[in-house]
């Protein structure tokens, strides 16, 4: 099967589309990378976006109009990669879907809302589209997320992690059991980019050279770090309802630009240390568009007093920019056959959960016959 996974994260800052081509033999399933996409959002559309998301008030209107804007806008952005990485040929888009809202009260999550009508990316590739992965996993009483973990959990061998830093950093650790521990560390890109934007009109710290320019506030850090998510016990997921740009207004912090960017940017080397050192694991794949910040790098290094290794997910086969796109094409294989896609044990779920919606495409849907199991390995190339 063909698969183009479409991925928009919570930094909102484009739009990957990567597509694979995978092969089940037996106990093994190969995922063959055919490549992968940025493509831009257009500016209005992601103002429109930033402009809807909480703590700002919204309209039902508004959210239907993003819906089909979104829609258009995956559907483009589809639609280039069946044209430029599948030769017009491919049997189904995921679609992750723009989040707006993740639904998490007492610690459980009760719903979750990603924008991006499928409809419209039907009707701009003809392919059948899965969409809204997230919701399958809550109604089985699980977060929704993390759900790109059966794609690490796939590719790891015990004692490694895999470590996303997106707007939200997020890691899957495999035990030397093979046990699988995955959850939302924090705020990885999410507060230096809202600084960034607020105190000198950027989309993010290029480089980490802002930082770079400041010296870490040790009293704001220390009062930053007494948030009491990185506290609560795994399984969690957190998102921009808390790490927002009003949570820097919230601080009351009057310094100089440039050393809370430093300040910010230590706080998410400080959490992600931490997180993977408490995991115990000697190597970590990195990925996520953090991974382009060296300042971040080399601190999450020292915090960690380097027990571990940080490499990139490309040594793996899958490039870093594009990592969660080819987890969820991963993830519309497995409901193709009639597999789950999240795990349990991360989610915190009662069951196994199949994910998904799926609309139709220009032709009739056509489904490969159900799979009882797939060995849970995924080989790349
Ligand atoms: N060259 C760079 N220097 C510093 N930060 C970068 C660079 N490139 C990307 N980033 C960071 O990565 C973020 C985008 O990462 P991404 O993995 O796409 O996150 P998300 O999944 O939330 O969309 C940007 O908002 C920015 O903070
Ligand atoms: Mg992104």
């Amino acid at each position: 099967m063909r698969i183009i996974g479409i991925m928009s994260g919570t930094s909102h800052d484009a739009i990957d589309v990567a597509a694979a081509e995978f092969t089940h033999t037996g106990a093994e399933l190969r995922l063959k990378p055919l490549g992968d996409l940025a493509v831009e959002y257009d500016p209005d559309l992601r103002a429109a976006v930033v402009a809807a998301l909480p703590p700002a008030k919204t309209t039902i209107g508004d959210v239907c109009e993003l819906d089909a804007r979104l829609g258009r806008a995956f559907g483009a952005a589809a639609a280039r990669g069946l044209a430029e990485l599948c030769d017009g040929r491919a049997d189904l888009v995921v679609s992750h879907g723009q989040t707006v809202f993740h639904w998490v009260a007492d610690g459980r999550a009760h719903g979750t809302l990603q924008l991006g009508q499928p409809a419209w990316i039907a009707a701009a590739t003809g392919l059948a589209v899965l969409s809204d992965l997230r919701s399958a996993d809550i109604a089985a009483g699980g977060q929704g997320a993390p759900l790109v973990p059966v794609l690490d959990a796939a590719l790891l061998a015990p004692g490694q992690a895999a470590l996303n830093i997106g707007g939200i950093a997020n890691l899957t650790a495999i035990a030397a059991d093979g046990t699988v521990t995955a959850y939302d560390i924090g705020p990885g890109n999410a507060l230096v980019d809202a600084a960034a934007r607020r105190h000198f009109g950027l989309a993010y710290d290029e480089g980490g050279a802002l930082a770079a320019r400041g010296t870490v506030d040790e009293a704001l850090l220390d009062r930053l770090l007494a948030e009491p998510y990185y506290r609560l016990p795994a399984p969690k997921s957190t998102g921009k309802e808390l790490f927002h740009p009003g949570y820097l207004d919230a601080l009351d912090w009057h310094g100089e630009a440039h050393d809370l960017l430093a300040t910010l940017t230590e706080l998410s080397a400080a959490t992600i240390a931490e997180a993977l050192a408490g995991q115990g694991a000697a190597v970590v794949f990195a990925s996520g568009g953090g991974v382009h910040n060296p300042l971040l790098r080399s601190r999450i290094l020292v915090r960690g007093d380097r027990r571990f290794e940080l490499r990139e997910t490309g040594e793996l086969g899958v490039p870093v920019d594009a990592k969660e796109a080819y987890a969820f094409a991963l993830l519309g294989w497995l409901t193709a056959h009639g597999l789950p896609g999240a795990l349990p044990e991360v989610t915190g779920a009662s069951r196994a959960a199949v994910l998904g919606s799926l609309t139709p495409g220009t032709t009739p849907l056509r489904l490969p016959e159900p799979l009882e199991g797939w060995g849970g390995r995924v080989v790349v190339g």
